[in-house]
């Protein structure tokens, strides 16, 4: 029987460190300014959401989504002892596009050198925290169907870019780090039900649309985007808006849910499992998600603390850290619940 394997792993994150101590200060460009322009602080942000700081890329315009897509894209492949010319399909997972259109899977798909080469065939997914999830389902489904043999699974995201650096933006402005995570998959044929990818689920509930957005426009409407980015007072369309009591409640409902499912359908315990690897989005929403779900502490994985929330990149980012601090090894085998804007959830357990 085909299954779907982990054959490499990769991330990337930019240079620069924002702590918690410098983010205030920060105007639109990142700049450092003698003064607050966003009332927070570092005892605020450490108690609600545990993060101490978080990676940004350059003000200069010298780096897009694609780009941090492409550093990890790179270390993915030396990982699995791949070349670029060796995919057969990439599935891009980001919030953060390059830009509106086309996707960023055909950008990425030219800066590894595949364009107009192998027909790479190029999607573009768009569940935000997750997507990882989402595409791992896409991922195993084309591969034991047979439908392609490599698939590149991409969560990159360039946050900084998009958030509201003042103190109206500040509940969601301290939240959210650049970086990039990449797995690629392939075939392996076994008898063994717990090898490889053991079981995906991907859950969705439209009613959350309107409690974590970005707009930037509306296209119903002519012209569809009529403020003037410049113009602070009336560009509220441009930065990212969230019910954050809402989201946290329905991000543990959501995991705990899925993790729950996901051990009971594969008729799998925790004995069975060394590490839970959760979305990235609030330290205290994935201790509530351990205590309710009864998670043993010692298997949880977070790394929130120095990368923020990267959305669609957390999870490949999170078992890509921990594996560079010898923790996660090849054989592995994790659970890893998501949940995001839509509002989307899921779950998966895996053999790395
Ligand atoms: O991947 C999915 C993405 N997002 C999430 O999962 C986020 C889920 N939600 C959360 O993580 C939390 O709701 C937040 C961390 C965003 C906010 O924490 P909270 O405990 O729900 O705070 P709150 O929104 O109820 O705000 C409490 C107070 C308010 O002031 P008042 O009205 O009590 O005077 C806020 O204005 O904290 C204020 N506040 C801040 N103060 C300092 C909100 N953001 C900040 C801030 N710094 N950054």
């Amino acid at each position: 029987m085909i299954r779907t394997k982990i054959l490499g792993l990769g991330s990337y994150v930019p240079d620069r460190v924002v702590t918690n101590e410098e983010l205030p200060y920060l105007d639109e460009r990142h700049v450092r300014q003698a003064t607050k322009q966003t009332e927070t602080d570092d005892a605020w942000i450490q108690k609600r959401t545990g993060i101490k700081e978080r990676r940004y890329v350059p003000n200069d315009a010298s780096v897009a989504t694609s780009d941090l897509a492409h550093e990890a894209a790179k270390r993915a492949l030396a990982d699995a002892n791949l070349q670029a010319n060796d995919l057969d399909c990439i599935i891009f997972a980001t919030l953060s596009p390059d830009f509106h259109f086309p996707g960023t899977a055909v950008v990425l798909q030219r800066k590894l050198g595949l364009a107009g080469k192998n027909d790479c065939a190029c999607y573009d997914i768009r569940q935000q925290c997750s997507g990882f999830v989402y595409g791992m389902q896409m991922a195993d489904a084309f591969i034991r169907t047979g439908m392609y043999k490599r698939v590149m699974l991409v969560g990159a995201e360039l946050h900084s870019h998009s958030l509201d650096y003042t103190t109206r933006g500040r509940d969601v402005m301290v939240l959210f780090g650049d970086g990039a995570g990449v797995a690629i998959f392939g075939p392996m044929e076994t008898d063994d039900a717990r090898a490889g990818i053991v079981y995906t689920s991907a859950h969705a509930d439209g009613n959350g649309a309107n409690d974590l957005n970005l707009k930037i426009f509306e296209i119903n409407r002519l012209p569809y985007l009529d403020y003037d980015p410049r113009d602070r007072e009336h560009n509220q369309l441009m930065y990212p808006h969230m019910d954050g009591k809402r989201v946290f409640l329905n991000a543990v409902r959501g995991m705990v849910m899925s993790t729950n499912t996901a051990l009971a359908k594969t008729g799998m315990s925790w004995d069975d499992i060394q590490w839970f690897v959760p979305h990235q989005a609030n330290l205290r929403i994935n201790e509530k998600v351990v205590e309710v779900a009864k998670i043993p502490p010692e298997k949880v994985l977070n790394s929130i603390e120095i990368y923020g929330n990267t959305t669609a990149a957390t999870v490949p980012l999170t078992i890509d850290h921990w594996r560079k601090q010898g923790k996660v090894k090849r054989g592995d085998r994790i659970l890893s619940s998501v949940f995001g804007s839509g509002f989307t959830w899921g779950a998966a357990i895996f053999t790395f």
